[in-house]
């Protein structure tokens, strides 16, 4: 299985940080945020990883992460030329994937604890649609968020004011290639961007879109308190 690793949009939530740097290389711990991502897969068995980001700093990724070598992986780089949503920069990777394949996605702000190995390994057996992996956290607003019956994803509410759930969905998603038609009949929303909600949507309208819950922490160093946070968690794990 490849993976595929966006670290493109404009991370505006961490400015002034970033109007210097991509968000995805300032410091989390002793490394840069990206590094994370690439560790993460490659200690899952994925090693062919397409690396999607944007113009600013573009030079700087491939500067540190170079081959992927040191980490045990081989990288291809990409460059989405506007931040046009989460989606549209999957989309960059169609020519990346086989027909057919099945690839892991991960937003590469997203930190978390667990191994992909068992979700990756009950992934490989299912027959069709994706698979997202959710967190219960205390304040779902920031994400996109499940609304569940029965135990089934019946659809995601994305950054709803009133959640129906504790359940986040992480930024850890697995598709095949038909999520390159799916992005393909896609319209921005109304915030301008191709929005990864919508696209997990369809899986769950045919009830297609499979879950597990993560048990160990999980963040999404978007803002300035939860990048804090992510220090935090890894000083923690490394003891
Ligand atoms: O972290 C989990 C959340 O990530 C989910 O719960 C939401 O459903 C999902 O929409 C997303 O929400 P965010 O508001 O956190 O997305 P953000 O715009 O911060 O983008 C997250 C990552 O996606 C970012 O680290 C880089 C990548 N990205 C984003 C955009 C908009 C791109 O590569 N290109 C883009 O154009």
């Amino acid at each position: 299985m490849k993976g595929v690793v966006l670290a493109g949009g404009t991370g505006s939530r961490l400015r002034p940080l970033t109007q210097m740097i991509n968000k995805h290389l300032l410091p989390v711990g002793e490394k840069p945020m990206i590094q994370y991502a690439i560790e993460k897969l490659g200690n899952a068995g994925i090693q062919d990883i397409l690396v999607i980001t944007g113009r600013q700093s573009a030079g700087l990724f491939v500067d540190y992460l170079g081959s992927g070598d040191r980490f045990g992986v081989q990288l291809t780089y990409k460059i989405q030329e506007q931040a046009g949503g989460i989606a549209q920069a999957l989309g960059l990777a169609e020519d990346f994937i086989q027909r057919g394949q099945k690839f892991v996605v991960m937003l590469g702000d997203n930190l978390f604890e667990d191994s992909l190995l068992p979700m990756i390994e009950v992934y490989r057996t299912q027959e069709t649609g994706a698979m997202v992996l959710l967190k219960e956290v205390e304040d779902p607003r920031r994400y996109g968020v499940a609304t569940m019956s029965h135990g089934r994803l019946d659809v995601i509410v994305e950054k709803p004011e009133h959640p129906d759930s504790p359940y986040a969905v992480t930024g850890i998603y697995l598709y095949d290639s038909s999520v390159f038609d799916i992005i393909k009949g896609q319209s921005p929303s109304t915030r301008g961007e191709m929005e990864i909600t919508d696209v997990n949507n369809v899986y769950a309208a045919t009830h297609t879109l499979n879950h597990r819950i993560l048990k160990g922490w999980w963040i999404d160093a978007g803002t300035h308190e939860s990048l804090f946070q992510a220090s935090v968690f890894v000083r923690k794990e490394n003891g």
